[in-house]
């Protein structure tokens, strides 16, 4: 037997008895006489002490052992004399008095000191992501995960939910990424798509009568990466049979209250906020709100529409908007700061950013073109106060809103507004297309398989891919969670009515012959009784990044892949033999 306690669970109502523990030396401390070594496991550290007068020969052999290096030892544990216990940790109040070592396994010197882990660049603890991952901060975000997808689980099932798996090996999802394809041997010039998500098969699922399913779920997306986006991630899947919207987000909310409160022992308020995708549009420039802190955009265009700045006029006559944000206390910027400012949000996109200073009255280059009125009515409206700095952007609405939304997110960090809090919102009545600037068409905002709003339907029938505006103003039975400012889930209530969908295929300009293609097999599923039926997908590596407060998605994933979608541990993605691609009929064109 290698061990009979864990490191971490020692306390000082244990001294007196005799235990084993097993594990790795994290630190080793050679006081002449004694040899302190903080000894660790999962669960945490145990100072083991050899002492000549206990073990001579145990004391002998602990001289020649390093760090990492893995251990067995076994003893009296002890209360620790006076004044030598240590606070910062749990067992800190006792010591093991060794009268056996056993080596298990010796330990090179590490590529980086584990105590200073967590400085290393991040593409050498990937690289020795088995090191990385020793460090208890990672070890509890994987903790952490594992709670919640279990909680997830109970929670589900005790709501009757079936955890069913779909097919990683399948057709392509169009969930709006790039597919991952794997080549088919068997079948020459064929390709599997590696699901973006079960979407297809979950709706599918439904029209077999299996009422409720769930199912944490890879998906795979090839698609540029940031911080809280990889390649491969996971979903906490749902669909559900014979449901309204407000079915899902009961459920939803319920499960999110459970896990917060019995992972974090954080008690989330329910119901959560809803806001409609305009409302968050207009008062936070974006659909995932950080709603955290204040700083809401406003719409200026009626009072600078009253000025004499070309600037502002210009954007208004093309039909694109004024809005503005509040610096809360930054009148006092230099100019320099204030350019710096401009740069950023030209980074974002803007044109210019201007500014007006509530300072003894009203302090800008471009006061001049404003009456004294004017100014009050604009500062008021922004909630300004002396001290403050007003900014506006003028430009198209998307730009306006794009960049005065990460202006908003910069300031907010800046000025330290971000309150220490899970604030969850539901974003509802999304449009249910979206104009493809590039493509020249009408795009599902969502996927094709959304149903439109009640009252969208008659329209939408009646509606032809030329009608723009009447497409535009339709709207979709889908919702997106939003948490601390980012998209935690999104879902909608499908289409169940062939009529339906095919008019929805013709309006985004897929032929009848490009939909049997690619999803020909839903489309023959809802001719033969399919339910009405809606679910949702939680981003569960985002949500954990959330709970446990990391800066990235790739600190809650055992095995992450960086920026360009490689693993730097296993090398992949990698070349592969020649005679490997022959066999899958495969050419490329670069050079071996
Ligand atoms: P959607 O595309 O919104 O919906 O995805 C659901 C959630 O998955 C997370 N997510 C990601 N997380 C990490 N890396 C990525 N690359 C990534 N892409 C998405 C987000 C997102 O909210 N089939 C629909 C769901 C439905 O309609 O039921 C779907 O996949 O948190
Ligand atoms: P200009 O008339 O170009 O000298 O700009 C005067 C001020 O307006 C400067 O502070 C610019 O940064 C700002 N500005 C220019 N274009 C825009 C814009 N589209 N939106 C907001 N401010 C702008």
């Amino acid at each position: 037997m290698f061990r009979d306690r864990w490191c971490g669970e020692l306390r000082e109502s244990d001294a007196g008895s005799k235990i084993k523990l097993a594990g790795w030396v994290f630190r080793r401390r050679d006081h002449g006489g004694l040899i302190f070594v903080d000894l660790r496991d999962r669960t945490g550290l145990t100072q083991v002490v050899f002492s000549p007068d206990v073990a001579a020969e145990a004391h002998e052999l602990a001289h020649s052992i390093r760090s990492e290096f893995v251990i067995s030892v076994s003893g009296e544990l002890r209360k620790r004399p006076a004044g030598t216990e240590n606070n910062n940790i749990p067992t800190g109040m006792v010591e093991l008095y060794a009268e056996t070592l056993t080596v298990l396994n010796e330990s090179e010197v590490l590529p980086f000191p584990m105590e200073e882990a967590a400085e290393a660049t991040e593409s050498l603890r990937l690289k020795y992501r088995y090191l990385d991952l020793r460090r208890p901060e990672l070890q509890n975000n994987l903790v952490v995960r594992h709670k919640t997808t279990k909680l997830v689980r109970d929670y589900l099932d005790s709501l009757g939910f079936l955890e069913i798996e779909t097919p990683m090996l399948t057709k392509s999802t169009p969930e709006g990424a790039r597919d991952y394809l794997v080549p088919s041997r068997l079948n020459p010039g064929y390709f599997y798509a590696l699901p973006q998500s079960p979407q297809l098969f979950k709706q599918i699922l439904m029209v077999s009568g299996l009422e409720r399913y769930f199912q944490i779920v890879k998906c795979f997306r090839d698609e540029d990466l940031r911080a809280d986006r990889q390649p491969e991630f996971t979903q906490i899947d749902m669909e559900m049979s014979f449901v309204s919207i407000e079915d899902v987000i009961g459920i939803v909310e319920g499960m999110i209250g459970k896990v917060f409160s019995d992972v974090l022992g954080v008690q989330v308020q329910t119901p959560f906020k809803k806001l409609s995708y305009a409302e968050s549009m207009e008062r936070f420039g974006n659909d995932k709100p950080d709603l955290r802190f204040g700083l809401e955009l406003k719409d200026m265009a009626d009072l600078v529409g009253q000025s004499s700045f070309k600037v502002f006029l210009d954007a208004l006559a093309s039909g694109g908007r004024v809005k503005a944000i509040n610096g809360k206390g930054m009148a006092g910027l230099s100019r320099k700061e204030i350019d710096l400012l401009t740069a950023e949000a030209q980074s974002f996109g803007a044109k210019g950013l201007a500014w007006i200073k509530v300072k003894n009255g009203f302090e800008s280059p471009i006061t001049k073109f404003f009456s004294e009125d004017i100014l009050k009515q604009m500062a008021e409206r922004l909630e300004a106060v002396e001290g403050d700095l007003m900014m506006f952007v003028a430009d198209k609405g998307k730009v306006v809103n794009d960049v005065l939304s990460r202006m908003r997110l910069e300031l907010g960090k800046r000025l330290n507004l971000v309150k220490d809090s899970f604030e969850f919102a539901w974003i509802t009545d999304f449009p249910l297309l979206e104009w493809d600037e590039e493509e020249g068409r009408f795009a599902a905002m969502h996927h094709p398989f959304t149903s439109p709003a009640d009252d969208s339907i008659a329209q939408m029938l009646a509606g032809s891919a030329a009608d723009k505006q009447v497409l535009a103003s339709l709207k979709a039975k889908a919702y997106d969670i939003v948490l601390n400012g980012f998209e935690i889930g999104g879902g909608s209530i499908r289409i169940h009515r062939k009529d339906l969908q095919a008019k929805m295929l013709e309006l985004l300009g897929i032929s009848e012959e490009e939909a049997k293609t690619k999803f020909g097999f839903l489309l023959d599923a809802l001719d033969f009784g399919a339910p009405p039926h809606g679910g949702i997908a939680l981003g569960l590596d985002r949500l954990i990044m959330l709970m446990v407060g990391a800066q990235s998605i790739r600190d809650v994933i055992a095995f992450p892949k960086t920026q360009k979608a490689s693993c730097q541990m296993s090398g992949a993605p990698s070349s592969v033999a020649a005679k490997q691609l022959r066999e899958l009929h495969i050419k490329t064109d670069i050079p071996a």
